[in-house]
C-alpha cells in the first residue's frame, strides 16, 4: 500500500543538556518538516548506554529531552514521540542489522574512534556497533528522511549500505532513507574553540548554549566568544571560523542571510554584534523555555504521550521486524 505521506524519523542522544548545536542541526528542521511527513522521534536512550551514566541523572536528562521536544513545537499528538527502550524491536533489529555489517566498516566511523580516544577506559563492544542499532532505529520505520547534523552523516551512510546489502539479498525489505542536511548550520562550533564542533559535552560551559540556558548566561557566553582582530563582521568559514560561527547562529534564528548580515553590522564592532547574536537567540528560546514551564506543571500529560506513543511506535516498528524474521526464514510464532 503506498503510504499518505513520507514518513521522516529522527533523534537525539538522552542524556545531558541539549545544546543550540543540536537545535539548530536537528530540532528546528524536525519543526519546519513536521506537518510535512509522518513523523516519528526517537529519545535515543540504549544509544546513551554506550557511556556510563549516573542512572538518577540519566533518567531525568532523558525525560527533559522528551518534554524539550514537545516545548520546542513538536505536537506529541500529531508526531510520535517515544523513548527508544519502550520499543524492544530497535534492539531486536540491531541485532539482525550486526550480522549484516563488517568490521571493517563499523572500524571507518569517526564517532567510534572519538568516543574511544576520550572514554578509553571503556571501549565497549557497544559503542563498535552503536551504527547498527542507529540503522535499526531508522529502517524499522521505513523512514524515507532523516534530518540531522553533518556529524551524522557516515552513520546515515553506513545505514543505507546496510539497506541496501540487505534488499539486494532479500528483495524490497527497506525504505533507503535520505539525509536531509540545513544548508547553514549543520555544523555549529564550540564558541571557545570555534574549529571545533559545539558539544553538550564539553568541559567549559562557555563553549556551549544550553536551550536552558536564561537570557544574562545566554548573552554572557556569547559575549565571551572566541572571535578574531579583523573587527570586521564577515562571513569566511576557513579564515573566520568565530565570526562565521555567530553569523551562521544569528542568521538561522533571524531567518536573515549571510549577506544582509554582514551589511546590517557594516562598520560595527563585534561588541554590538555579540550582544545582537545573544539577544536573538535567547528571543528564539523563550517561547520553548515557557512551554517547557508549563508542561513541567502537568506531568500527567507528558507520561500519556510518553504511554500512547510507545504503543504506536512499536507498532510500526513491530511490522517491520516481522517482515525482517520472515525474508531471513525465522520460524513464526505459534499463537
Ligand atoms: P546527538 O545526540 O549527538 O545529536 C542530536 C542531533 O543534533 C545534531 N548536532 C549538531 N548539529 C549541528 N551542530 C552541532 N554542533 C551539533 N551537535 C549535534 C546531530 O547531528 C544530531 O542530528 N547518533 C545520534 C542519535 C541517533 C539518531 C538515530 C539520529 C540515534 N539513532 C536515528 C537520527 C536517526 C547522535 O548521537 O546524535
Amino acid at each position: 500500500m503506498e503510504k499518505e505521506k513520507k514518513v521522516l524519523y529522527s533523534g537525539m542522544q538522552a542524556t545531558g543538556l541539549l545544546t543550540i548545536g543540536n537545535y539548530i542541526g536537528a530540532l528546528k528542521n524536525w519543526v519546519n518538516l513536521n506537518e510535512e511527513y509522518d513523523c516519528f522521534f526517537g529519545v535515543m536512550d540504549l544509544h546513551s548506554l554506550t557511556v556510563r551514566q549516573n542512572p538518577a541523572e540519566f533518567r531525568k536528562a532523558a525525560r527533559r529531552i522528551y518534554t524539550q521536544y514537545v516545548a520546542a513545537g513538536l505536537d506529541p499528538e500529531k508526531n510520535c514521540i517515544y523513548f527508544q527502550s519502550h520499543v524492544p524491536a530497535h534492539t531486536q533489529l540491531g541485532w539482525v542489522l550486526d550480522c549484516f555489517t563488517y568490521m571493517g566498516e563499523l572500524n571507518r566511523m569517526t564517532q567510534f574512534k572519538d568516543k574511544s580516544a576520550k572514554h578509553a577506559d571503556n571501549i565497549n563492544a557497544g559503542l563498535f556497533t552503536y551504527p547498527s542499532l542507529m540503522a535499526a532505529d531508522i529502517l524499522l520505520y521505513q523512514a524515507d528522511v532523516v534530518p540531522i547534523g553533518a556529524d551524522q552523516k557516515q552513520h546515515l551512510e553506513i545505514c543505507r549500505d546496510i539497506a541496501e546489502r540487505m534488499n539486494n539479498i532479500y528483495g524490497d525489505i527497506f525504505t533507503i532513507p535520505e539525509g536531509y542536511f540545513p544548508k547553514i548550520g549543520a555544523k555549529i562550533m564550540s564558541l571557545a574553540e570555534p574549529t571545533k564542533k559545539m558539544s553538550k559535552s564539553d568541559e567549559n560551559v562557555n563553549a556551549t548554549i544550553y536551550l536552558v540556558d536564561d537570557k544574562d548566561t545566554i548573552i554572557r557566553k556569547f559575549k565571551k566568544a572566541v572571535t578574531d582582530s579583523e573587527a570586521q563582521v564577515r562571513y569566511d568559514v576557513e579564515n573566520k571560523p568565530g565570526v562565521s560561527n555567530l553569523m551562521e547562529i544569528y542568521g538561522i534564528v533571524t531567518e536573515k542571510s549571510m549577506d544582509a548580515i554582514e551589511k546590517e553590522f557594516e562598520g560595527k564592532g563585534y561588541g554590538d554584534f555579540k550582544l545582537a547574536v545573544g539577544e536573538a537567540v535567547a528571543d528564539a528560546l523563550e517561547p520553548m523555555h515557557k512551554r517547557y514551564a508549563e508542561f513541567e506543571q502537568d506531568k500527567s500529560y507528558i507520561d500519556k504521550c510518553i504511554k500512547d506513543n510507545a504503543e504506536k511506535a512499536s507498532y510500526y516498528a513491530n511490522k517491520t521486524l516481522r517482515k525482517v524474521y520472515k525474508k531471513l526464514g525465522l520460524n513464526e510464532m505459534i499463537r
